[in-house]
């Protein structure tokens, strides 16, 4: 069952977010999500679920506020680094702080900006709902990040696959 589940899952094609907090220390760190999705307009909401196992479990649960950061095709790398066991710190360079203080990644396609609205134990992943602050877009043409079948992808800006 296992095995057919994570293929099954694997089949349907996502972006690629980066959730990101400031924690105690002031300092920035994230995590690379595929369980994003947009939940309601009104109220503005959104969800996202992190395994139970996750090293940043504690320090998700204590941040009052996260950032997600939606990720373009040329951040590839950094989608690979924050999804690697350690530290996921980001560095200053690579982010702003937001109107409401959360960490805005730099190049990202868009970011929304959220406090914890609700969490909620669903078997093996805590599903964390965000209540939408602020969400900012990029209008420009440029591609997404995408993951299908445990790999990246591409897709045309425009929609028509490569
Ligand atoms: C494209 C992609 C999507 C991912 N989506 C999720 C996810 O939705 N939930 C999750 O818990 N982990 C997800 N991961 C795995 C985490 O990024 C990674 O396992 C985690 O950061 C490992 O370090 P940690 O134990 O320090 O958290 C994803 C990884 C990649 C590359």
């Amino acid at each position: 069952m296992h095995f057919e589940l994570r293929n099954a899952f694997g089949n349907f094609g996502t972006g690629v977010v980066v959730i990101a907090i400031r924690d105690a220390a002031g300092n920035a760190r994230g995590v690379t999500i595929n369980s994003f999705s947009s939940v309601s307009l009104e109220p503005a909401l959104l969800s996202w679920c992190l395994d139970n196992k996750s090293d940043m479990l504690e320090a998700f649960k204590q941040s009052q506020r996260f950032s997600v950061n939606v990720l373009a095709a040329t951040q590839q790398e950094l989608s690979n680094r924050l999804a690697q066991p350690g530290d996921h710190l980001i560095a200053p360079e690579e982010y702003q702080i937001g109107a409401h203080d959360t960490v805005l990644l730099q190049g990202a396609l868009a970011h929304f900006e959220c406090h914890c609205h609700d969490t909620l134990q669903v078997g093996d992943h805590l599903m964390f709902i965000g209540g939408i602050d602020v969400a900012h877009f990029c209008d420009e043409k440029r591609d997404p990040l995408l993951y299908f079948r445990g790999n990246y992808a591409a897709i045309d800006a425009k929609g028509a696959a490569k």
